[in-house]
C-alpha cells in the first residue's frame, strides 16, 4: 500500500531559505511555506503538517517556543530545527525540548530529504505506539481515572458543566492530586478544544524572567532581551492559558495579570501599544490563597476574579475508596509500557496501601506503582512486594492511642535508622557511629521502635 504523500511545514523569514528547503523537499513531499511562526501555526491543523522545518533564529515568537507549542498541541507533528550558522547549545536545547533533530541550512539537500524521511517515519511509528497504547488502555498519560468517591464526582460534576463556558476556574489540591491533569481535561472538553492550551509554572521560571515570559517584550527592552518575543498571553489566544502555582506570583506582576484578565489586552515589556488576547484561564495553587490574602501576600481583587469557579481536588486520603481503581489503572499502565505482565495486586496489599496518608498523592501511588511493575517478576503484586513504610504503617495502626503526628513521626524514625542499620550490615555499633549518636541511644531507639521484630517479619 503507497504511504500517504507527506505535508512538511517550512518557516523560515528568509525568502532564499525558504524556497531552497522547499525545492529541495518538494520532489517527495507536499511543501507549504511560512515566513514566520505566527503565520505557521494556523497551517498545522488547516493543512495537517506531519513534519515541521523550523528555523531557530526568528523575530516575533522564537523558534524555541515554536518548538514548545507544537510538541505540547501537535503530539505527531516531527520536527527539525535549521539555522544558518552551528549552534550546538541550540541543538541540544531543541532536541532536548522535543524537536527530532537539527541541522545548518547549508547542509547537503540529501542530508535534509533523509532526515525528512526519517522524521516522517518515526511518526508513522509514534502513531502505531499510540495505537496500541489506546488498545491497552494508555492514551499517553492524559486521561483522568475517577472511581467511586463523591469527593471527585463532585469535582467531575462542575468541570462538565462548566468547560463550555469561557469563565475562569481556580483549581485548588495538595501536590500530585491532578490539578494540571484536570486543567487539561478542561481544556479538551471546552467548546474549542483544538485551540492552544498553554501551560506555565510560575514557581518554575527564574524571577526575573516570568514577566516577560508572560506578557512578551520588545527587542531591546532590557539587557538579554535581543530578539522580540511573544508573551504566553498572546500565545493563548482562542484558547486555554494554564497558570500553575498562581501563589508565587509577585505582587506586581499580580496587578499586571489583573488587568490582563479585565481588559483582555496585555502589553509586551518595553512595548507602548496593548496587544488583544482572549483566553480561558485556568489557575492552579497548592497553597491555600485565602491565607495569602489575609497575610498580604496575594492580592484581594484577583483573589475574587480568579475565584470564579472554585475546584477543589480532594487528596487521596480523603478519597481512598479511589485507590484500588487508580491502582489497577497504572499497574496496566505500566505493565504495557514495560511489556510486563503484572496483572494486579493482591488485596490485602491494597489494604495496606489504603492505611497509608499519601502525603504526595497520586503522582506518590503512580510512582510507586511504576517502581513495582518495573521489578515484580510475578503476576500479582503481594504484600512483600511493598516497600519498608507501608509495613510499618500496619504496625502503627494497632496503636490507635497514638496522634497522626507521632505515628508519621515513628515511621520517619523507624525507617531512617532501618536504612541506616541495612547500609552498615546491621551492624548496632557501626551505625550508631556512623548516625553519629551514642550505642547507647540508638539500642534505646530500635528497643521503643520495634526494629529489630519488624526487620525480622519483613524479611522472614
Ligand atoms: N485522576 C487521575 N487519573 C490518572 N492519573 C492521575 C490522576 N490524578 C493525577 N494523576 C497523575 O498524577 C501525577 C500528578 O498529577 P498532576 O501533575 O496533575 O498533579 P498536580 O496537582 O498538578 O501536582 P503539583 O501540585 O505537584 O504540580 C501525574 O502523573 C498524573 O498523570
Ligand atoms: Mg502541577
Amino acid at each position: 500500500m503507497a504511504a500517504r504523500r507527506k505535508t512538511v511545514l517550512v518557516i523560515d523569514a528568509n525568502d532564499d531559505a525558504r524556497e531552497r528547503l522547499s525545492q529541495t523537499l518538494r520532489r517527495d513531499y507536499r511543501v507549504i511555506r511560512a515566513a514566520s511562526a505566527e503565520s505557521g501555526l494556523p497551517l498545522m491543523d488547516k493543512e495537517g503538517v506531519d513534519v515541521l522545518v523550523a528555523d531557530m533564529k526568528q523575530a516575533g515568537l522564537g523558534g524555541l517556543d515554536l518548538l514548545q507549542i507544537v510538541r505540547e498541541n501537535f503530539p505527531l507533528v516531527e520536527i527539525i530545527m535549521t539555522s544558518a550558522a552551528p549552534d550546538v547549545e541550540g541543538a541540544v536545547r531543541a532536541i532536548k525540548l522535543g524537536a527530532y533533530h537539527f541541522v545548518t541550512k547549508d547542509s547537503d539537500p540529501d542530508v535534509l530529504r533523509e532526515l525528512v524521511r526519517h522524521a516522517g517515519e518515526r511518526q508513522d511509528l509514534h502513531r502505531h505506539v499510540l495505537t496500541l497504547q489506546d488498545a491497552a488502555g494508555d492514551a499517553g498519560g492524559r486521561e483522568f481515572i475517577t472511581g467511586p468517591s463523591t469527593g471527585l464526582k463532585d469535582v467531575l460534576e462542575t468541570v462538565h458543566k462548566v468547560a463550555k463556558l469561557s469563565a475562569t476556574v481556580l483549581i485548588l489540591g495538595e501536590s500530585g492530586t491532578g490539578k494540571e491533569l484536570l486543567a487539561r481535561l478542561l481544556h479538551r472538553e471546552s467548546a474549542n478544544p483544538d485551540a492552544p492550551f498553554i501551560a506555565v509554572n510560575v514557581a518554575a521560571i527564574p524571577r526575573e524572567l516570568v514577566e516577560s515570559t508572560l506578557f512578551g517584550h520588545e527587542k531591546g527592552s532590557f539587557t538579554g532581551a535581543l530578539q522580540q518575543r511573544i508573551g504566553k498571553f498572546e500565545l493563548a489566544n482562542g484558547g486555554t492559558l494554564f497558570l500553575d502555582e498562581i501563589g508565587d506570583l509577585k505582587s506586581d506582576l499580580q496587578a499586571k495579570l489583573l488587568r490582563a484578565i479585565q481588559e483582555g489586552e496585555v502589553e509586551r515589556v518595553g512595548g507602548s501599544r496593548p496587544i488583544r488576547t482572549q483566553f480561558r484561564l485556568i489557575a492552579a495553587t497548592n497553597i491555600e490563597l485565602e491565607r495569602a490574602v489575609k497575610d498580604g501576600t496575594f492580592r484581594e481583587d484577583l483573589y475574587y476574579r480568579l475565584n470564579v469557579i472554585p475546584v477543589r481536588l480532594p487528596p487521596l486520603r480523603e478519597r481512598i475508596e479511589d485507590l484500588p481503581v487508580l491502582a489497577d489503572f497504572f499497574i496496566k499502565r505500566y505493565s504495557a509500557r514495560f511489556h510486563k505482565d503484572v496483572r494486579g495486586i493482591a488485596e490485602s496489599s491494597v489494604k495496606m496501601l489504603s492505611h497509608y496518608w499519601w502525603p504526595g498523592n497520586i503522582r506518590e501511588l503512580e510512582n510507586l506503582i511504576e517502581r513495582l511493575v518495573a521489578v515484580v517478576d510475578h503476576e500479582y503484586i503481594t504484600d512483600e512486594d511493598l516497600p519498608f513504610e507501608f509495613h510499618v504503617v500496619e504496625l502503627d495502626r494497632a496503636k490507635s492511642d497514638t496522634s497522626l503526628l507521632d505515628r508519621a513521626m515513628g515511621t520517619f524514625e523507624r525507617n531512617f535508622l532501618v536504612r541506616a542499620l541495612e547500609r552498615n550490615a546491621w551492624n548496632v555499633t557501626q551505625t550508631a557511629r556512623y548516625l553519629g549518636v551514642p550505642l547507647s541511644t540508638l539500642k534505646f531507639k530500635m528497643e521503643r521502635l520495634e526494629i529489630r521484630e519488624l526487620a525480622k517479619k519483613i524479611k522472614k
